[in-house]
Formats: C-alpha cells, sequence, structure tokens
C-alpha cells in the first residue's frame, strides 16, 4: 500500500464524513420541493450550511454551496468583477461595451467582441502572483474578454504578499506588472511613480480596482498570508477582497466576519469530505453577477443543490472545527520531523515558503533539490511507494516550472527540482521515516538523469 503524502492535493474522506454522505445520497427530495419529502432535503440542506456558516465564522445566509474551490473562486472574482462595472444595473449595456461595436442600437451577434477597457468603470484586478491557477486563469480570462487590467502584486521571497506592497498599488500603483487593456495599462505607468507613497487614509479611493484577490495560505509552499492586515488596507480603500482559503481550511482557524472580506472559497474534499462540493461565503453586502442562470435557488448561483454533498461537507467541517487542535499541533511536529530529517539526509535540500513553524500550514514540507527534476523524483518515489507531488501542474505530461517559485524570485532551473509533501489525517511518524529513508537514493538517480532539456538557464 503506497504512503499518501499528497493531502494537499485531496485528502481521504473522514469517517463521519463518508458515513453522512451515504446515508443521505439514500434521501430522495429536491429541496426545492414543496411536499414533505422536498422539505426533508431542504431541513438536511439548511441545517449543513449552519454547519459550514458556523465552521468559518459566518452566517448561513452567507454561505453559497458550489461545485469546489474552483467555481466559488470563478463566481466570486468574475461575479463581482462584473457587479464592480455596474453591469448588473445595466450602467452600460454589454453590446455597447463591447470593442468594434459601433453603437448599441446597431450591435448584433457578430458585432460582438472583448469589452473595451475604457469603457469599464473599474477595470483592475490585483492579484499577487504565485496564486492557484483558478485564480489565474479567472482573471487571464476577464482580461482577454471582459476589459480587466489585471496587476500582478509582487511577492516576497517566502510568497507572502505585504500589506505594504496592496497599499502602493491601491494608492496609484503597484510597481507590478500589468496585463490586459493597453490603454489603462498607460494610465497605470503613471500611477506608478507613485509607488511606495501611499495617499493618507481618508484621502484614498482606489475607484478604478473592482477587486483584490489573495490566497490566505499558498497550497504549494505552505506560506500563510497577513490576511487581517490585507483585509484592513483593502477595506480602507473600499475595495472589495476575495479570500482563496482552500488551502488554509482546516488547518487555520477561519472568522469570515472578523476579517470583513466580501467572498471567501473554501472546498469539502481539502478537509476530508467529497470531492465536488465548495461554498463561497459572499458577505451580506457583497453582490455578484451569477456565472450560472437558472431557477435561483441560492443567491448568486442557480441549479439543484445537492444535499448529499452538503450534508457530508458539514460533518467533515464539523469534524475539523472539533478536532482542529490537536491535528494541527500533531501535524506540525510530523512536519518538522520531515523537515529536519530531510535536510540532515540530503543537505542540499532548499526548504521553500517561510521557514518560521507557525507561518507555514502545519501539513507542509516543500523542498527544491538542486540538480534534480522534481518530475524524476516523483516517479521514483512513486516507484518506491510515496505519493508526492511537484505542487506545480503538468500540460499534458510536459512538467511546467511552478509560476509560484518563480514568483518568489527562485531561479527557474532551482524551481524545477521541486516536491511537495503534504501530511495530513492519518499520517504517522513511521510514515515520515520511511520517506525519509527513500530519499537520499532517489535524489542520487535523479541527478544522476539530470534534465530532460538542459538548455534552461
Ligand atoms: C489554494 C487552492 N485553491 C483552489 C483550489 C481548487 O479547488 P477544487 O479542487 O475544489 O476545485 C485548490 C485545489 O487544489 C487549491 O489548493
Amino acid at each position: 500500500m503506497a504512503i499518501y503524502l499528497d493531502h494537499a492535493a485531496t485528502t481521504p474522506m473522514v469517517p463521519a464524513a463518508l458515513s453522512a454522505y451515504v446515508s443521505a445520497l439514500g434521501v430522495v427530495g429536491n429541496p426545492s420541493s414543496i411536499h414533505s419529502q422536498g422539505q426533508q432535503a431542504k431541513r438536511m440542506l439548511e441545517e449543513s450550511r449552519e454547519v459550514v456558516a458556523e465552521s468559518l465564522g459566518a452566517d448561513p445566509v452567507e454561505v453559497v454551496f458550489t461545485s469546489g474551490g474552483t467555481e466559488s473562486i470563478n463566481l466570486a472574482i468574475k461575479g463581482l468583477f462584473w457587479h464592480r462595472q455596474g453591469r448588473a444595473g445595466g450602467v452600460r449595456s454589454a453590446a455597447e461595451a463591447r470593442a468594434g461595436v459601433a453603437s448599441a442600437g446597431g450591435a448584433n451577434l457578430s458585432d460582438v467582441g472583448p469589452v473595451a477597457p475604457s469603457a469599464l468603470r473599474r477595470p483592475r484586478v490585483l492579484v499577487p502572483g504565485g496564486e492557484h491557477h483558478a485564480t489565474n486563469d479567472a482573471v487571464e480570462w476577464l482580461a482577454q474578454y471582459e476589459g480587466a487590467q489585471i496587476e500582478w502584486l509582487p511577492v516576497d521571497a517566502l510568497g507572502r504578499l505585504t500589506p505594504e506592497v496592496l497599499e502602493a498599488a491601491l494608492a496609484g500603483g503597484s510597481g507590478g506588472d500589468v496585463q490586459g487593456g493597453g490603454e489603462h495599462a498607460e494610465a497605470s505607468a503613471t500611477r506608478e511613480a507613485k509607488a511606495g507613497h501611499p495617499l493618507p487614509a481618508g484621502a484614498a479611493t482606489a475607484d478604478d480596482v473592482a477587486l483584490v484577490s489573495f490566497l490566505w495560505a499558498n497550497n504549494e509552499v505552505g506560506t500563510i498570508q497577513p490576511v487581517a492586515e490585507l483585509a484592513a488596507v483593502a477595506a480602507r480603500y473600499g475595495v472589495p477582497v476575495h479570500v482563496d482559503a482552500v488551502s488554509a481550511y482546516g488547518y487555520l482557524p477561519i472568522d469570515f466576519h472578523e476579517i470583513g472580506v466580501a467572498a471567501l472559497s473554501v472546498s469539502a474534499h481539502k478537509i476530508g469530505g467529497p470531492v465536488g462540493v465548495g461554498a463561497l461565503l459572499l458577505a451580506r453586502t457583497a453582490e455578484v453577477v451569477p456565472l450560472i442562470h437558472g431557477g435561483g435557488q441560492q443567491r448568486g448561483r442557480s441549479g439543484t443543490q445537492d444535499v448529499a454533498g452538503a450534508v457530508a461537507f458539514a460533518a467533515a467541517a464539523q469534524n475539523a472545527i472539533e478536532t482542529m487542535p490537536s491535528f494541527v499541533a500533531e501535524l506540525s511536529v510530523l512536519r518538522d520531523r520531515l523537515i529536519a530529517s530531510i535536510r540532515s539526509a540530503v543537505p542540499t535540500a532548499v526548504l521553500r515558503g517561510d521557514p518560521a513553524p507557525d507561518a507555514r500550514l502545519a501539513g507542509n514540507a516543500h523542498f527544491t533539490f538542486a540538480g534534480c527534476e522534481g518530475d524524476s523524483l516523483l516517479f521514483l518515489l512513486d516507484v518506491a511507494g510515496f505519493s508526492v507531488s511537484t505542487g506545480s501542474a503538468c500540460q499534458a505530461g510536459v512538467p511546467e516550472v511552478s509560476h509560484v517559485l518563480t514568483a518568489m524570485g527562485v531561479p527557474e532551473l532551482e524551481a524545477r527540482g521541486a516536491l511537495r509533501f503534504t501530511l495530513g489525517h492519518g499520517t504517522t511518524a513511521a510514515e515520515v521515516d520511511a520517506l525519509v529513508a527513500a530519499m537520499p537514493a532517489a535524489v542520487a538517480r535523479a541527478s544522476k538523469a539530470g534534465f530532460a532539456d538542459r538548455a534552461v538557464a
């Protein structure tokens, strides 16, 4: 049986969630139906919403169940972006806003092209480097088709967005890379001159920023963001914030009301619930333009609700909240044992992310191994009976250098040697020791194999 050290990708369902899931799957009834079976399903759904809300310091009305983290993030980013343009209120019609349309009245389908940034009230979207692909791809789509102008905010060498960098971007220019919307890129270049000179509180407006989105904790290198400080900076400028808390949920206490952001995404399968269920927390005052239209079953999302998924999600959430203090304490000990033993077994290994134990996710140990291809290590360890990850995506089997590591300033050649170990429910000290014992041989073989493509500088 392989030793599973890839809990950040997905973690096994906890027994309470699995049994709740199986029994809820046997219940018939659409929660929108009026009859008693429908109402029973609705009760199960709403009780689950209450549990999930409580686990995150939110109200039930703020919980929108979704198909997972990716959908939640897309709904938050696109939905907030569209709403901030006044599109829901019809300030400009979509046809009028699209480039190539001479007049709104004369628009027909063949005229419809990308939205011109100049048509938008708030084209700017602020995103740090090193976010999850669900965020990156959603904002890039907005830049390509909807006139968004993305400002990639620089993160530090540990992968952290500092409040100062966010403040500078909101005050008038990030100094980061700007993507999308030609004329606005020029406007931003002017703003960049002001970077580092934040406006005094009260004078700030950041009127052209649609939203800010950032991770609560980085899913690759485990670094925890100063979420409360970042949220406070954005609040001073009146800019809505979305937080991707998918990798933090179950590992860190999350209080939605306390941080006071507009939206926050979580996913059930990262905390021992099923794959295919998640939630977007949407503050009472926040509004999104929906991605999915239909029966209007939830705020911002249509579609018959997945009662069994919600029940299992709630069981996992309950378990996560009840066990978090001991779970995190035990996991941190195992993680620190893993980090220390890898460093002594493979002295050339470099720990990435924040080395301070309280500043990285409890189950995360992320290294780069000089002179090795992360994928070679992954395959060698797989054959030896260990499931681990490079942390970054593969495109049709072609390894992709981690955009998280490059955002942190790690040279590409070093970034190629990345390997992420993530511990979770059921991980034992014996498993950690077995992995460490297997590492020197795997590293020796992988460095002999070297790089598939030596052209990289
Ligand atoms: C930080 C982060 N955000 C978003 C997601 C996407 O969540 P899901 O798999 O539920 O779509 C993941 C999953 O790996 C993640 O780690």
